[in-house]
């Protein structure tokens, strides 16, 4: 089979769309990235410290034809014009996210695919993340495409495990191959990149956290605070994250900084800056909660990788664009000697993008997954 996938992702806050070639047998399928293009609100959620459902949805709904008319025309990346002829299937996220932004994507690509007379697919956003290891080789050509093909060895990678970690999921799966896999254990609470938006809100840093804490961790000593990792040792593959977060504003309420809540008065900004001007102690609190954060992911993904006999550990997810998550994960492979490879994402395609939702689709076509084609803010794996 080969197909050219028209891709629409709306479940946050980022409006995507993606034009993406697929080919081969759900063992070895092969995917070439023809364009992918990104409308980010980050700056406009940031004022509010996190996404504001309707302020996305009314963005979506603006931003979606624009997007459409851009990905279709020639630039000088690709000088190749489509249009409707070119496609073949249009695949849309249905779930999970915010309700009234998978709606716009839904109901936009339910329009297209009529007007287009095109067969429609839902995907699931998780899938998403958790398929998009497929498109880990690097990048060549431009540097704005992925443009040679990932030629998946299924050999190699097979049994793997695979972490989705994102704003809203913190999952560890077993992959026994593309088609078959399995759900071993999820957060009880908080997401980990809910976490880190937490805590950067609690450090006065800007939405979306990951980042910003992933910068000021670099300059800080990861082992000045010891902040609890509460599931490290229990048997199961589960994660929390709510402790942590509560740890951190406990840190910062005995250092006499602030009160009881997320959103900050005055009075608490201003102790704030007081505590940032102590020297290096915002990268500390920024590190040690980082690792806090990723030593539970690391141990149970290897955790998982040995019981399961696994050959690589994938990971996926705004959180998987996280520097010190690669080093931390291949270190504590190399210490441990075991003969498992770590499949990192390019970080475009870590984020929220449509290039994802194109391989996902084509993977459930060669599997013959369908889900329905609703918005599902609930949708799970
Ligand atoms: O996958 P994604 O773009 O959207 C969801 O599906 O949620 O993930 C967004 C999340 C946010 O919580 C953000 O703070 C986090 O991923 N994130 C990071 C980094 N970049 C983004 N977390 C840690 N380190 C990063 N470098
Ligand atoms: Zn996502």
């Amino acid at each position: 089979m080969r197909m050219r996938i028209l891709a629409i992702e709306t479940s946050c806050d980022e409006t995507a769309l993606a034009i993406v070639q697929a080919q081969g047998p759900v063992g070895s399928p092969k995917f070439q990235v023809e364009r992918s293009i990104i409308a980010s609100q980050v700056k406009l959620h940031a004022r509010y410290g996190g996404v504001v459902p309707n302020l996305a949805k009314r963005e979506h709904i603006r931003n979606l034809p624009i997007l459409l008319g851009k990905i279709g025309s020639a630039n000088s990346l690709n000088p190749k014009q489509y249009n409707a002829c070119d496609i073949d299937l249009i695949a849309v996220t249905v779930g999970p996210g915010l309700e009234p932004a998978l709606w716009v994507g839904v109901e936009y690509a339910k329009q297209l695919a009529k007007k287009w007379k095109k067969p429609l697919v839902g995907v699931n956003h998780i899938e998403g993340h958790l398929y998009s290891f497929l498109l880990s080789e690097k990048d060549v050509g431009s540097k704005q495409l992925h443009t040679k093909p990932y030629t998946l060895n299924p050999d190699k990678i097979f049994p793997a495990i695979a972490l989705v970690v994102s704003g809203g999921h913190t999952i560890l799966v077993l992959m026994k191959s593309l088609k078959e896999y399995k759900k071993l254990g999820e957060t009880l609470d908080d997401a980990v990149g809910e976490s880190f938006d937490k805590v950067a809100r609690l450090l006065n840093l800007p939405y979306p956290g990951g980042p910003e804490i992933e910068k000021f961790a670099r300059k800080g000593n990861p082992q000045a605070i010891a902040f609890p990792s509460p599931v490290l040792n229990q048997k199961n593959y589960n994660f929390s994250y709510s402790g942590l977060k509560t740890a951190v504003l406990y840190y910062l309420k005995n250092l006499g900084s602030i009160a009881s809540d997320f959103s900050l008065s005055r009075r608490e900004k201003e102790s704030l800056r007081k505590i940032e001007s102590r020297k290096n102690l915002k990268a500390d609190i920024a590190a040690s909660f980082q690792r806090a954060a990723f030593l539970p992911l690391v141990v149970k993904a290897i955790r998982a990788a040995k019981e399961f006999k696994a050959k690589s550990i994938v990971i996926g997810g705004g959180v998987a664009a996280n520097k010190e998550l690669h080093r931390f994960l291949k270190s504590k492979v190399k210490s441990e000697k075991l003969k498992i490879s770590v499949v990192i994402p390019p970080i475009k395609y870590c984020m929220d993008n449509a290039v994802m939702i194109g391989v996902a689709s084509y993977i459930n076509k060669l599997r013959n997954r369908k889900y329905p084609l609703e918005a599902n803010g609930n949708l799970n794996l």
